[in-house]
């Protein structure tokens, strides 16, 4: 039997609740596909500042490594604002990325059908709309020094340099490959001389994939196209701040920033999250929406562990349960049943276990050919 290893990062707020549904989930898939998931939890975020005076710890750091992939809740809350800004549990995450190494971060906006009507745009505007974010996450004016503030000023360094460049537009055109061949590079060239440096490279890359066809954005327009015409995108191309900004527009596409998975991968390391925070205001009341959690362990069955059937499974499940009407309050809509947290757990728990049979044999039955 297969056998892999995560280090579990469920962080503050609602992040332990809906790492628990990440848990149940990755069991139930564990036990149908006959493949053996242990796990190992690690305190990162606030509760590692309470109890070790910082965000991410060294040894944190090293358990990660040693894990086949990594799963994270969310980090920060009001309660650790007051800390020095490089002790917040923000420049944990931020030291997480650079640590392991994770330069691309896919943002995957899928609309499910059953919450055309949870989004703040039109149905007709938004139905078929399938867009991937490809955020560079280990650069640019995140990381750029020098940096800092005094009483007069403050400052940050955007740049970027042509291999970091180079290694996230191939990101993204691998993608656009196994999608539908179409990548935006957004930038804002017309302005930042860094900007013209990302488009000639992203051009030069492009030199390797005839079949993709590449189109470019002023970030400015590509905020204004996402919720003009959102089915015009396929992959956005784009550097880490716009992608923080975009992947959020593009998020409130699908109905609820509850809903965005993420994979933050690396050439050695891999780290899923959803793309929400920690909801302070509903942290441990079983109110939290799982399904970026539930989405982000499908993100990983596939990309990490080359298990495809068993993150569609995941992914169909969702869309059933959402079909079926069931909603939890960041996405409800009047005649949708408001379910909490662990109630929405086993809802996509029990549409798994309902198909896993048929998938199974499926999945055998392409192997006997
Ligand atoms: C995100 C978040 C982070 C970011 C914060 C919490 C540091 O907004 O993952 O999008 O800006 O990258
Ligand atoms: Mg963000």
């Amino acid at each position: 039997m297969k056998s892999y290893h995560l280090t579990l990062l469920p962080g503050d707020g609602i992040g332990p609740e809906i790492m628990d549904a990440a848990i149940k989930v990755l069991d139930l898939v564990g036990q149908q596909f006959n493949v053996q998931f242990d796990y190992e939890e690690a305190l990162f975020g606030g509760c590692s500042i309470d109890r070790n005076g910082v965000p991410l710890t060294d040894e944190t750091i090293e358990q990660c490594r040693k894990s086949d992939a990594v799963v994270m809740g969310a980090v920060g809350g009001p309660i650790w604002d007051t800390q020095p800004h490089e002790n917040k549990p923000e420049q944990g995450l931020l030291k997480l990325r650079a640590s392991l190494g994770l330069y691309a971060n896919l943002r995957p906006a899928t609309i499910y059908n059953a919450l055309l009507d949870a989004s703040s745009l039109k149905p007709t505007a938004i139905k078929n709309a399938d867009i991937m974010v490809v955020r560079e996450l280990t650069g640019g004016i995140y990381f750029g020094t020098p940096r800092g503030m005094d009483k007069g000023k403050g400052w940050n360094t955007l740049s970027y340099t042509k291999e970091e460049v180079e290694r996230i537009a191939r990101t993204a055109f691998d993608l656009a490959q196994k999608r539908n061949n179409h990548v935006t590079s957004v930038h804002k060239a017309n302005v930042l001389e860094s900007s013209q440096f990302w488009r000639e490279i992203v051009e030069e890359v492009h030199q390797d994939y005839s079949d993709v066809v590449l189109d470019e954005m002023y970030v400015d327009n590509a905020a204004m196209q996402l919720v003009r015409d959102p089915k015009q995108f396929d992959v956005i191309l784009t550097q880490n701040l716009f992608g923080d900004i975009l992947s959020d527009i593009s998020a409130m596409i699908t109905g609820s920033l509850g809903m965005l998975p993420s994979a933050s991968l690396g050439e050695e390391y891999a780290v899923y999250e959803p793309v929400h925070g920690t909801a302070p205001e509903i942290a441990g009341q079983n109110k939290a929406n799982p399904l970026a959690m539930i989405g982000s362990i499908a993100m990983m069955l596939d990309y990490t562990f080359g298990m495809p059937e068993a993150a569609t499974m995941i992914y169909d499940a969702i869309g059933e349960v959402l079909e079926m009407g069931s909603r939890t309050e960041d996405i409800a809509t009047p005649n949708t049943n408001v379910v909490s947290t662990t109630e929405m757990r086993d809802l996509v728990l029990e549409r798994c276990e309902g198909k896993s049979k048929t998938i199974i044999e499926m999945v055998r039955m392409s192997y006997e050919g």
